[in-house]
């Protein structure tokens, strides 16, 4: 069974309490994303392995150490993934992007792909799937079976605020894939929209509505 990391971290906490505030407009949404995903790839990366490399400081030599072995992909789900990608790449500047475009069809909730562009390598990396919102669970999922499809076997999930009921559909589906959230939230309402949640994360951050 895949583990649920709760990143609760106080500064994180107030920042969210300010992204789901309704007064809070697009431009400070955008930011306070990025900020919480910064923070929050502090403890998605926190066990990555590390190796000892010789180097010289101006003063003498000496054995340090640097991230070890599988190279990173991030890979947001459009629209409202690509809002956590900039603040994991300030964390790791050398991770490539991948894209996977999926909407929710407004009637029966379930995802509808778009598009699909992934590095090349992308079977050979550790991926990290950003996406604030896991509602339901299935459009995350379905992205992730899209990666497994294409050789993709260490997998990370990192979102913003989920719904019980999408944990529980992902750790189903995929036990394999650990998931990152920054606030774990009552239920769905009956548009399956997060409760309290802070609203449709795209349009906040595109100020489409
Ligand atoms: C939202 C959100 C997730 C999905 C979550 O995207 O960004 O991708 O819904 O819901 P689920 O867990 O029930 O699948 P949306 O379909 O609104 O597309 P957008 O990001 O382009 O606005
Ligand atoms: N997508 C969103 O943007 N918000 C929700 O609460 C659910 C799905």
């Amino acid at each position: 069974m895949s583990q649920v990391h709760l990143i609760d971290h106080p500064m994180i906490q107030h920042k969210l309490t300010i992204m789901r505030d309704k007064n809070t407009g697009s431009k400070d949404f955008r930011q306070l994303l990025e900020e919480i995903s910064l923070l929050m790839g502090y403890e998605v990366t926190r066990d990555l392995p590390l190796e000892d490399v010789e180097i010289e400081t101006p003063i003498c030599p000496m054995v340090a150490k640097e991230v070890k072995g599988r190279k990173l992909a991030i890979v947001p789900i459009l629209r409202a993934g690509l809002g956590m990608v900039d603040g994991l790449r300030t964390l790791v500047p050398v991770a490539k992007v991948g894209h996977i475009g999926l909407y929710r069809n407004e009637e029966t909730h379930k995802p509808v792909v778009y598009y699909c562009k992934l590095p090349a390598d992308i079977e050979n990396r550790l991926v990290i799937v950003t996406d604030p919102m896991l509602a339901t669970g299935g459009s995350a999922c379905d992205a992730i079976a899209m990666l497994k499809e294409r050789g993709c076997n260490n997998i990370r999930l990192m979102c913003l605020v989920a719904a019980p009921v999408g944990i529980e559909k992902v750790q189903a589906e995929h036990p394999d894939v650990d998931i990152y959230v920054a606030a774990i939230d009552k239920c769905l309402n009956e548009n399956a929209y997060i409760v309290p949640g802070l609203g449709d994360a795209g349009d906040r951050i595109f100020g489409t509505k």
